[in-house]
């Protein structure tokens, strides 16, 4: 998969979170997932809280000559949101970019056959979770970690396609284990599919899909 290019200004890096080793690490598990990704045949990709647009970008260079895709990001932060259109175009790609916190505007009759979330996953007081400035909606995960993803938990299984794939970055105080017990509970498989130790940061990709239910 190819690196795109990413240019972000110093007053923009203020805001928008630089691509990192986490936003690396997700484009590592798209890489090696490929073929499954080529085989699902997706129509409707979708990043939450895309940043920068690296991630999102990446997935449609990768896809695009391939399928006939459409490929939709969101972010809280409008600055983010702006980066990430001007990621997609720079490296030729067409990504539609939506401000919006999580979900909200999301219709549920849609659903998605790649959905991506890199969260803001740092273990933090709640104060920083609400916090007005955007940069800390960067990092800021409250309380293990995981009281921003956790709001979308319910809905990825009612949004993402039969056949499709839901990836997630997560770190070890998050406690991916249990997160893959929580996506059980809602009828969702899920794997550590790509993990990496980085300055302190132990970093895990989990992959989900839906269980299919057995007909009786
Ligand atoms: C860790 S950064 C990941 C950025 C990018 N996806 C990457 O991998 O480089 C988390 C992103 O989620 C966004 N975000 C945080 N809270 C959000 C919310 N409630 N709704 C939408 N986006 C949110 C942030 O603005 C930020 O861009």
């Amino acid at each position: 998969m190819e690196t795109p290019i990413v240019k972000l200004s110093d007053e923009e890096l203020n805001t928008v979170y630089e691509p990192s080793e986490d936003s690396y690490l997700l484009v590592d598990a798209l890489e090696a997932d490929l073929e499954i990704l080529h085989a699902i045949k997706p129509r409707i990709c979708l990043e939450i809280g895309s940043g920068s647009g690296i991630v999102i970008t990446a997935l449609a260079m990768a896809l695009k000559r391939h399928h006939n895709v459409q490929f939709i990001a969101t972010d809280i932060n409008p600055d983010a949101c702006r980066a990430t259109r001007r990621t997609s175009l720079i490296n030729s790609v067409d990504v539609d970019v939506l401000q919006m916190n999580l979900l909200d505007c999301i219709q549920i009759k849609y659903t998605f056959d790649i959905i991506l979330f890199n969260p803001p996953y740092v273990v933090t007081e709640y104060d920083e979770v609400v916090d007005d400035r955007l940069v800390f909606r960067t990092w800021a995960g409250g309380k293990n970690g995981r009281q921003v993803m956790e709001q979308v938990f319910a809905t990825i299984p009612k949004i993402l396609s039969d056949t499709g794939l839901f990836y997630l970055v997560v770190i070890k105080e998050n406690d991916p284990e249990y997160i893959l017990s929580a996506f059980k509970k809602l009828n969702m498989s899920g794997k550590i599919v790509h993990e990496r130790k980085v300055r302190g940061e132990h970093l895990y990709i989990l992959r989900f899909h839906k269980i299919e239910e057995t007909k009786s």
